[in-house]
């Protein structure tokens, strides 16, 4: 059940997106990592809620019956989505960074002197900063893993003798947004979990490529955003019941102290939530069309989807990574061994020798190629490697790419890789 060429086109079809042109050249978005494009289903659904449903929670009247169903729908949908079995256990906010920065406020009130916190140098700052500031704020260590340089893996050896029995929690990525590493977070869960610490995950990046798996991972609290997984601006939290039961949430008086509500500051983006289990279910419907199986449960299909997602970018992984090793003056920062799709996703962060990586991601933007250049908010990964202030330029895919995008910017690559070698002599 794999994706074949045709059905990457026909799923293609759904993106308006695509529509786009520079110049006659049909735009690829390389820029998935900082958010994917949307299927005109999601769209439609978000207009829907608004122009059919749209109410404040809690109200008598029809349109707010309906609207709660909704949300009520939506967190039944993300419980799947994440593995989990209870929806009560799934809330909304903002983004990845709003809710992280108000659970770290709301847990890091159980710290105190002499507790500890284990960051890395690889995550994106959203799972760093935010805890760096409880923990002044507690006057609590923070301990931070370091990656290797040559293989781009955290050095789990240091992780390990960071724990000890004041280790309140481990923030890692599953999968990191400048690297491409996946993480052994279920390693990870495994080895906090002797010491009784709590590991918050962030699957911002991971969860357009890799089904995730909350029981699998062993964690406690895990956080995603939509829009990297081809629906709206809405961040999505999850964290065992008894945890979430327990603490206490910064909130006004008059919001409910129950789950999910006492989570939710404030009215939420009920479209944005809405929207988002469209892209759940479209990315549900790619498993089921896969298994030919229209009644297929959700949970089912998101497992049948995202192993066949995996795969196909796995294809594409190993073109663009011997294209990289047949371009001088090309270095990549992030594992280059195709034999190992299960240690990164299709997310390449590189450098052009002779050319800074504003003017190369800039002539890459030029010929159609929409890619990032910086340091993407995984500012130590850039600073460990000595890269500040220019960064890198970050090519990101996901299912919806092809072979042909990548054959065309590999050509553009070798092209200004070699014109910048002339040049410079
Ligand atoms: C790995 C990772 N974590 C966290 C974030 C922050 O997510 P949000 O924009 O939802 O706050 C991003 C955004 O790029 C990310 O890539």
């Amino acid at each position: 059940m794999d994706l074949t060429h045709q059905e990457i086109n026909l799923l293609r079809g759904q993106f308006p997106a695509f529509q786009r042109t520079i110049d006659g050249i049909p735009v690829a978005y390389f820029d998935g990592p900082a958010g994917t494009q949307v299927p005109q289903r999601v769209a439609d659904a978000v207009s829907s809620y608004l122009l059919s449903s749209n109410a404040n929670h809690a109200g008598l009247f029809a349109t707010a019956i309906e609207s709660d169903q909704m949300l009520d729908a939506a967190r039944v949908g993300f419980s799947e989505f994440v593995g989990a079995d209870d929806p009560a256990e799934i809330y909304f906010g903002q983004n990845m960074t709003s809710l992280t920065f108000a659970f770290s406020r709301a847990i890091s009130q159980t710290w105190s002197s002499g507790d500890e916190i284990i960051l890395t140098r690889m995550d994106h700052d959203a799972n760093v900063t935010p805890w760096v500031l409880a923990a002044r704020d507690r006057g609590i260590k923070v301990n931070y893993v370091d990656f290797d340089q040559e293989t781009f893996r955290l050095d789990i050896d240091q992780l390990e003798s960071y724990l000890n029995t004041n280790t309140r929690l481990v923030a890692v990525g599953c999968a990191a947004n400048a690297a491409g590493t996946i993480n052994p977070v279920t390693e990870i869960c495994r080895l906090a979990k002797r010491y009784q610490a709590k590991v918050f995950l962030d699957a911002v990046h991971y969860a357009p490529h890799r089904l995730i798996d909350v029981k699998e991972f062993g964690c406690d609290f895990l956080v995603c955003s939509a829009y990297k997984f081809f629906g709206p601006h809405t961040g999505i939290f999850w964290g065992k019941r008894q945890l979430l039961e327990g603490l206490e949430a910064y909130k006004v008086r008059p919001a409910t102290n129950r789950l999910p509500g006492k989570w939710m500051t404030g009215t939420q983006s009920h479209e944005g939530i809405v929207g988002s289990l469209e892209a759940v279910d479209y990315i549900a419907d790619i498993g089921r069309d896969l298994r030919g199986d229209p009644t297929l449960g959700r949970r089912d299909s998101l497992i049948a989807a995202f192993s066949a997602i995996g795969r196909y970018e796995q294809k594409l992984t190993d073109i663009m990574l011997s294209g990289f090793k047949s371009i001088p003056g090309i270095q990549l920062f992030g594992i280059a061994d195709p034999c190992r799709p299960d240690l990164r996703v299709a997310t390449f962060s590189i450098i052009c020798r002779g050319i800074s990586t504003a003017d190369f991601a800039k002539r890459l933007c030029d010929r159609g190629h929409f890619v990032w250049h910086g340091h993407y908010y995984a500012l130590q990964f850039s600073e460990q490697l000595g890269l500040e202030p220019e960064g890198m330029v970050r090519i990101g895919m996901v299912h919806y790419n092809t072979v042909e995008e990548v054959n065309r910017l590999l050509d553009d690559i070798r092209s200004i890789a070699s014109s910048v070698s002339e040049s410079s002599g």
